[in-house]
């Protein structure tokens, strides 16, 4: 039995062996053939996205924790509460590829021209191969070999994700729009400005050590601020469409709260579609969800609706068809946007939560990873901000919640009850506004953030909001306003097959490391923050800001 699944695995391999030379060579349906084979997941170069900086032998950091919180009384974690099931693939949206030379690109990391272009010239090649385990067609052979002795996720690490962003940004754009507008010719401008942004004076309100690039930050901030239109379509049926107010509490309440305050801001929004550098679609997917498809994931519903929607707006606008969709975008924060959108709203920018970097046709450097943001107290959002300071923090690391699923159990089968440094619960018993789970929240110096039934957790914006230091344990999440920010700064991110290691992986980091992290979260905190009004840099804006700066870059003249 075992040979014959050994002789399987060799076929399998062999297989994607093919698929990687379509890939490679962008044949094609390449993609078309890839995407049958994501779901398989077959590793081919093993790429680690935890180099703690060094190994330390267990420090000092421990010494000074004492052995849980007990008295704190557990509760309950909003979760996900119902298992996703997705009903096969449909066909794969081609990626509007272009070949373009990466002369043409604009290096985001430095700033503006520099000599890292010539770095990002050498290293095209290995970051061509990067691309979701492209290797060049040399390696082939090889691969057929790993594949045949042992098969592993293909697990996309954040410094690979940040090359397939930079190579997309230099290689693809959106189709040539059918006629020229106004609002595109400002974007080019725009797109000039950003790239030659030097470093100037300091704002006082930004942390340079939270982002990739401050000073192309802030041009790009300023330029939004100051040009960017968005319209947005008044059709769709309530609740689904319009309708923010049902949506602005609970896990998925992003795509209520951005929805209500886009369509209130007196700055961005315009009337006048012709001066729109973007059009916004205002559904919501949890909505959508609740009105159509209740229970499990019924596809044939929800997709049939959507597309019904995009033929009654192209059909009665021209805007769609001028650039087929690639200056619209939707904001959707319920698993099931991603997959519901991928097929006929493929080419709008998706702000969406569940960005799995290898799923549902994410694309960086299109779409956008919107934070999944749990709010308690839709009335003053900001209640309970913040947590201790890093020496009372007595918890060393806490996890609680429902077991979706296939990750947890296994965080659970390693640290539940073994070990008194690790707090690692399942769904803690309910309390009013979720007293205890927040406490542990206040009170742990890692927060650990499992993956659930998709790839996101609203544990990752809530470690922010309480000041703990996010452990992202999701393969291949690509976390929010990735564009700009510099996560590894403030966050750890482990391998799912680490989580064995998990203990020893957070104590090797120094004390020292861990303060400068814990000093980051805080300073990253307001980018995570809504408002009942909007403010400067505050999670509204650097959405907008994430959907703006992408549409910026693939702008095509
Ligand atoms: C946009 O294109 C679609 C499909 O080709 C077509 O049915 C529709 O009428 C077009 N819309 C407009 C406003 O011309």
């Amino acid at each position: 039995m075992g040979h014959i699944l050994q002789k399987l695995s060799c076929v399998v391999g062999v297989v994607f062996a093919v698929v990687i030379v379509f890939q490679y060579f962008e044949f094609p349906y390449g993609d078309v053939i890839s995407s049958l084979f994501s779901a398989s997941k077959i590793q081919i170069t093993e790429t680690g996205s935890y180099p703690p900086e060094k190994s330390y032998p267990f420090p000092q950091i421990l010494a000074d924790i004492p052995h849980g919180a007990e008295g704190t009384e557990p509760t309950d974690v909003h979760d996900k509460g119902i298992g996703t099931t997705y009903k096969g693939h449909d066909a794969h949206i081609r990626k509007d590829t272009r070949k373009k030379e990466l002369d043409d690109s604009i290096d985001l990391r430095g700033n503006g021209v520099s000599g890292n272009q010539v770095v990002e010239k050498q290293n095209f090649k290995e970051h061509k191969a990067s691309l979701r385990g492209i290797v060049p067609l040399a390696n082939v052979s090889s691969v057929k070999e790993v594949s045949c002795k042992k098969q592993k996720r293909n697990v996309v690490s954040i410094s690979d994700m940040y090359n397939i962003l930079v190579h997309n940004r230099a290689s693809s754009h959106s189709m040539k729009p059918r006629w020229p507008s106004r609002a595109d010719q400002q974007l080019l401008e725009a797109k000039l400005q950003i790239g030659n942004a030097q470093f100037n004076e300091e704002d006082h309100n930004l942390y340079p050590s939270v982002f990739r690039n401050i000073s192309i930050f802030r041009r790009s901030y300023e330029l939004m601020e100051k040009t960017l239109k968005v319209y947005i379509y008044k059709e769709g049926d309530k609740p689904i469409f319009n309708q923010p107010e049902r949506v602005l509490k609970g896990i998925y309440a992003s795509e209520g709260w951005f929805m209500m305050q886009m369509k209130a801001s007196k700055r961005f929004v315009t009337r006048k579609p012709k001066e729109a550098h973007l059009f916004y679609i205002p559904y919501s997917s949890k909505m959508l969800k609740a009105t159509l498809s209740p229970n499990s994931y019924d596809r044939e519903s929800v997709v049939p609706y959507l597309k019904n929607y995009l033929d009654m707006i192209s059909g009665r606008y021209s805007f769609w068809n001028r650039t087929s969709g690639a200056d619209h975008f939707l904001v959707a924060c319920h698993d099931w946007g991603a997959d519901e959108t991928r097929q006929f709203m493929g080419t709008c920018i998706r702000a969406i939560c569940n960005t799995d970097v290898e799923k549902a046709g994410f694309q960086l450097g299109k779409d956008a990873s919107l934070p999944e943001t749990n709010v308690r107290h839709p009335e003053n959002p900001l209640r309970n901000l913040g947590g201790k300071l890093p020496s009372k923090r007595s918890v060393f690391a806490f996890f609680a919640g429902k077991m979706h699923g296939y990750l947890r159990p296994i965080l659970l089968q390693h640290w539940e009850n073994k070990d008194p440094d690790m707090k690692i619960f399942r769904r803690l018993p309910k309390m009013k506004d979720d007293k205890n789970y927040v406490e542990y929240m206040k009170s742990s110096k890692f927060c650990i953030c499992a993956k659930g039934s998709e790839v996101n957790s609203p544990r990752v914006v809530e470690a922010i909001f309480y000041e703990c230091v996010p452990v992202i344990i999701s393969d291949n999440f690509v976390p929010p306003f990735f564009e700009v920010l510099d996560w590894e700064s403030f966050a750890v991110f482990i391998q799912e097959k680490d989580i064995p290691n998990l203990k020893n992986i957070l104590v090797s980091i120094p004390k020292k490391r861990y303060l400068a992290m814990h000093e980051r979260v805080k300073q990253v905190q307001q980018h995570f923050l809504w408002h009942s009004k909007p403010i400067k840099y505050d999670i509204f804006h650097m959405i907008l800001h994430s959907i703006w700066y992408n549409r910026v870059f693939r702008v095509n003249p």
